[in-house]
């Protein structure tokens, strides 16, 4: 893992941001006051994130995706490009009572391209989201969804290359493919993440 910081001229980041060891921000990102950035996150190019948001460590963000305040990225966790999350369930330009919803990305879940996620739900460790998908509600973890609205297909493995049976048990998502497919740091992760199921 690289030690320094990367940050391109054209990257606006405002006061007192925290940004970890070995982290790119690219080029045309803007990062809003108060925000937190673990080690070794990727922001790719022209992404924002709000004020006060916290993205875990390994996270990577793909290009033009808009990360708004209440959403919450917990580590190792991938962000298709140009997905679109929302933070304000019954939108008013005019609204007095604006009451902010909370998205939760869990550990080491992945969000295809385009996916486009409503708010009050929680993605859950080492779930995949299928591209363009349109997301309604919680996602298990260790699954895989798809589709308008996204509807559970079947389990998935940690590594996201094997589809498993509904009636697999925890013990089985961790697989011959993951351990050739992810590093040991994410493999230690999912077992945790196991553990805690
Ligand atoms: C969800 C995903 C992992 C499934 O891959 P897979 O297991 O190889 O599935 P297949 O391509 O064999 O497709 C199986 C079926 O599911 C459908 N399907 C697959 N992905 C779908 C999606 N995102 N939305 C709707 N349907 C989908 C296929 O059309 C196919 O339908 P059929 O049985 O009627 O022909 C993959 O399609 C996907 O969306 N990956 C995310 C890619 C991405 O966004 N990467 C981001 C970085 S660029
Ligand atoms: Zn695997």
């Amino acid at each position: 893992m690289k030690e320094s910081i990367y940050i391109h001229p054209t990257a606006i980041i405002e006061k007192n941001v925290t940004i970890g060891e070995g982290t790119s921000v690219w080029h045309h990102c803007h990062v809003r006051q108060d925000c937190s950035l673990g080690k070794n996150v990727s922001l790719g190019k022209g992404v924002f994130i709000d004020q006060g948001v916290t993205i875990g460590s390994g996270s990577r963000i793909q290009n033009g995706v808009n990360v708004y305040n209440g959403v919450i990225i917990k580590e190792w966790v991938f962000v298709g490009p140009n997905v679109t999350f929302t933070n304000d369930k019954y939108p008013r330009a005019g609204s007095k009572h604006w009451k902010l919803s909370k998205t939760y990305l869990m550990p080491g879940c992945s969000i295809g391209a385009g996916s486009v996620l409503s708010s009050e739900i929680t993605i859950g460790a080492f779930a995949l989201v299928g591209a363009g998908s349109v997301l309604m509600a919680d996602v298990l973890p260790f699954h895989l969804v798809y589709g308008l609205p996204a509807k559970q297909v079947s389990k998935i493995c940690a590594c996201g290359n094997t589809r498993l049976d509904f009636s697999v048990p925890k013990e089985e998502y961790l697989r011959e493919c993951c351990q050739q497919n992810l590093r040991e740091e994410v493999i230690e992760l999912a077992m945790q993440q196991i553990e805690l199921l």
